[in-house]
């Protein structure tokens, strides 16, 4: 299998990756800015695993030509894991629309981005999977918390552009589903709700995302499946 990691220098995607490593089968190939994070991250991979991964120092909403040369090598990609992503928190009048430009930038067009460029490849594989990282704040029933209006509507917004593409993308036998996580013990957590002390484990939801993406292509499509102990 090829799979894609986005956001991998720490957190979810960091913990992601070290799982998907335990399986030699596993081609990964993690993307990300911070080039020292990556470089942990592959030390890692081959000190425990013997899983040699490959790296690259990308910023998502950057444009697609480097992305597209480092990957020209891959004949077909099977697994894409969306999962960069940014969180501004502030109350919606004193975020700049700057401020809503960049989220926006990574959250929902960074991904779209992505798909773009390597749709080629992905209609190449037996039947792949592109597994977006939402957030339960993006789900249009679930509660609502203030300081995240940006970072909630592009969520919402990456939910609906899950079913749009499991539309759009079905006749390819690409399936496209949707994560929606609570609360997860990371540095994006720590640092918008330090006081937020009832969190998942990142390498628990890791171990989840990594068995979704491997597992379930054939099963969900289009689908927008809360990760959380809360009802919405
Ligand atoms: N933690 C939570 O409670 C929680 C809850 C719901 C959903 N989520 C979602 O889960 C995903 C992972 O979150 P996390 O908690 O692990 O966050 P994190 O600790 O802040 O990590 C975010 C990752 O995204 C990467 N990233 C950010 N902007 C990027 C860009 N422009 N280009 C490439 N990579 C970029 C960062 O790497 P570089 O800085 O190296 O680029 C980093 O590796 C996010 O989509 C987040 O919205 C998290």
């Amino acid at each position: 299998m090829n799979i894609i990691v986005t956001g991998t220098s720490r957190g979810i995607g960091y913990d992601t990756v070290l799982e998907l490593s335990k399986n030699n089968n596993n081609k990964i190939i993690a993307i990300s800015r911070d080039m020292a994070g990556l470089e942990g991250l592959k030390q890692k991979c081959y000190g425990n695993y013997g899983n040699e991964i490959h790296i690259i120092s990308y910023d998502i909403t950057d444009n697609q030509t480097k992305l597209k040369n480092e990957l020209k090598y891959y004949e077909s990609i099977d697994i894409l894991i969306n999962n960069a992503g940014l969180l501004i928190n502030k109350p919606f009048l004193d975020l700049s629309i700057e401020e809503w430009q960049e989220t926006f930038s990574v959250n929902l067009f960074g991904v779209v981005k992505i798909i773009q460029s390597i749709f080629d490849k992905m209609i190449k594989s037996e039947y792949a999977h592109i597994v977006n990282i939402g957030s339960m704040g993006g789900m249009s029933i679930a509660q609502k918390f203030a300081g995240l209006s940006a970072y909630s509507g592009s969520k919402s917004a990456l939910t609906n552009l899950t079913e749009c593409l499991a539309e759009e993308f079905k006749d390819y036998k690409i399936s496209t589903n949707c994560l929606c996580l609570g609360a997860v013990d990371t540095e994006m957590l720590r640092i918008a709700f330090p006081e937020c002390k009832d969190s998942f484990q990142s390498e628990d939801i890791a171990k989840f995302i990594c068995d979704f993406s491997l597992k379930y292509a054939k099963l969900f499509n289009g689908k927008i499946i809360p990760v959380s102990f809360t009802t919405p």
